[in-house]
């Protein structure tokens, strides 16, 4: 994506389109030259729009007399409605749709706004919604590689708006790994992705532990998970080392189930389809490392996933296993697909244990019952230390990735008790509870008092269903934005 900002009058612009977005209050003065040159096509428009009941409405003006450009959008939005943030974003991710798709097809836009404020949230709406997973298609969809803002040079509406595209590229990196078969993005491939990734970076180490590293350890969790698939379990640290040599880390842990067939308790037809999703956690940990290295972060990060394909085999573990942990903690296995915990119960103690940081947050598409409680707007979190809580929830809302808190009360650790082990992977029947029970399990794997912990449950956020404004179907990216946000406020 180039990036650029000139004064240039909106009738000389070379691009393919030119999106000028003002309000129903009236012409601006800046406009009135323009719009006469239109015959007072913006005017009208306007007049139309004096008493709308929507956010905003759009029209697109083909081959305008007199206009450099070939097509010439007037967005306008409504006065009389309350915005925030996301508001405008949404009306970037328009901008995007209309100009990138049908008879417009541009691939070079410049935006005029009369509110220069509005600018960031504009473009950073445009950037996410120029994707489109079209890897497999024959006929690739045509995408904007061009932006041109239409006001004052200003340096720092330049430098964020690079800051923006470093963050926004890393988002489709994202949603390419998780929108990608699973047979493809497997723990072997995952494995390789980070190691390529992120290869010559002078601060950035990456250990990979395979199956008789995570043997020796005895990490029966992970192993026991990944046991019934061809490809070998795996747990990847990315330490980046942007802050001073010593300073503890932050760590991000992601679940990279690469693909959740559910195990020997398999999933049944409509509930299996989008499981190369269950990777989701683990993409974003890449991504936001991703973002760190390039925007060089000044902080110490540890990034790790725990790889595995959850498969139905002859070597499967089964329900009703006892696992003795790498904490030495025991866990039942009440059901084979509800794996994620029992990856991420190892590589949470792997992590706390080894890097010693001071904060952990983890990402994982763990539950369907955060599905149930907030539809796909919104991802749960629960943790040990409310101010983290407070902190991250505040980041998403500063990016539109909301975050909903869900208690932690001690009575919820009966749901997951056992009889036969330390705990169980399963909570109440019906899944009463389930994000909760989550939770809880992991909890487990975490001490108490020693390091503050987040677990972001994206069961719901990381692969959408129904479209969004900026968003396609299919994997968001969900996690990116916001982490990236709470690591530059640290
Ligand atoms: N990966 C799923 C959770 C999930 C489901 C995420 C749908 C996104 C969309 C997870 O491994 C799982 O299967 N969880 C079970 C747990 C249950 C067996 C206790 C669930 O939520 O049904
Ligand atoms: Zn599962
Ligand atoms: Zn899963």
């Amino acid at each position: 994506m180039k990036f650029m900002i000139k004064e240039d009058k909106i009738e000389i612009v070379k691009q393919d389109a030119v999106a000028v977005v003002i309000s129903n209050a009236g012409l601006p003065k800046q406009l009135k030259m323009t719009d006469k040159k239109l015959n007072g096509k913006i005017s009208n428009f306007l007049k139309e729009c004096s008493k709308m009941d929507e956010y905003y409405k759009q029209i697109v003006i083909p081959n305008p007399e007199k206009f450099a450009a070939k097509h010439l959008m007037i967005v306008v939005w409504n006065t009389k409605k309350e915005y925030d943030a996301q508001k405008i974003r949404e009306m970037g991710g328009l901008i995007t749709k209309v100009l990138r798709n049908n008879s417009v097809k541009a691939k070079s836009v410049a935006v005029y706004s009369e509110e220069t404020n509005h600018y960031r949230l504009l473009t950073e709406g445009m950037l996410l919604a120029n994707y489109v997973f079209d890897k497999y298609k024959t006929k690739k969809e045509n995408l904007i590689k061009q932006i041109c803002l239409l006001t004052k040079r200003n340096m720092r509406l330049k430098q964020e708006l690079d800051r923006q595209i470093a963050i926004v590229e890393s988002v489709y990196m994202c949603r390419e790994l998780i929108n990608s078969n699973a047979q493809e993005v497997n723990p072997t491939f995952m494995a390789k992705f980070a190691q390529n990734q992120f290869k010559g970076e002078k601060n950035v180490k990456i250990t990979v532990l395979g199956r008789a590293e995570l043997k020796k350890r005895k990490y029966n969790g992970i192993l026991a998970v990944g046991q019934g698939s061809e490809h070998e379990q795996r747990i990847v640290v990315i330490e980046y080392t942007g802050g001073k040599k010593g300073e503890k880390p932050v760590a991000l842990v992601g679940k990279g189930v690469c693909y959740d067939a559910g195990g020997l308790n398999i999933k049944p037809t409509g509930y299996m389809e989008e499981m190369k999703s269950d990777m989701s956690g683990a993409a974003a940990v890449y991504s936001i490392l991703d973002v760190a290295v390039k925007l060089r972060l000044p902080i110490n990060i540890i990034g790790a996933v725990g790889l595995v394909e959850n498969s139905v085999d002859g070597k499967s573990y089964f329900p009703g296993d006892v696992i003795i942990m790498g904490s030495g903690k025991s866990i039942e296995v009440g059901n084979t697909d509800a794996e994620g915990r029992v990856v991420l119960g190892d590589v949470l103690y792997h992590i706390e244990k080894t890097y010693k940081p001071t904060h952990i947050v983890d990402f994982a598409t763990l539950t369907g019952a955060t599905i149930v409680c907030f539809g796909e707007k919104c991802a749960s979190i629960m943790g040990n230390d409310q101010q983290l809580i407070d902190d991250l929830r505040q980041s998403g809302y500063n990016v539109h990735e909301r975050l909903w808190q869900l208690p932690m009360w001690e009575d919820y650790d009966k749901d997951v008790e056992s009889d036969i082990a330390d705990v169980k992977n399963i909570g109440l029947p019906k899944g009463n509870a389930g994000t909760i029970s989550g939770g809880k399990f992991l909890e487990n794997f975490i001490t108490k008092g020693k390091t503050k912990w987040a677990h972001i449950d994206i069961g719901g956020t990381a692969f959408l269903n129904k479209e969004g404004y900026y968003i396609n179907k299919g994997a968001t990216g969900f996690g990116v934005r916001l982490a990236v946000d709470w690591l530059r406020s640290l």
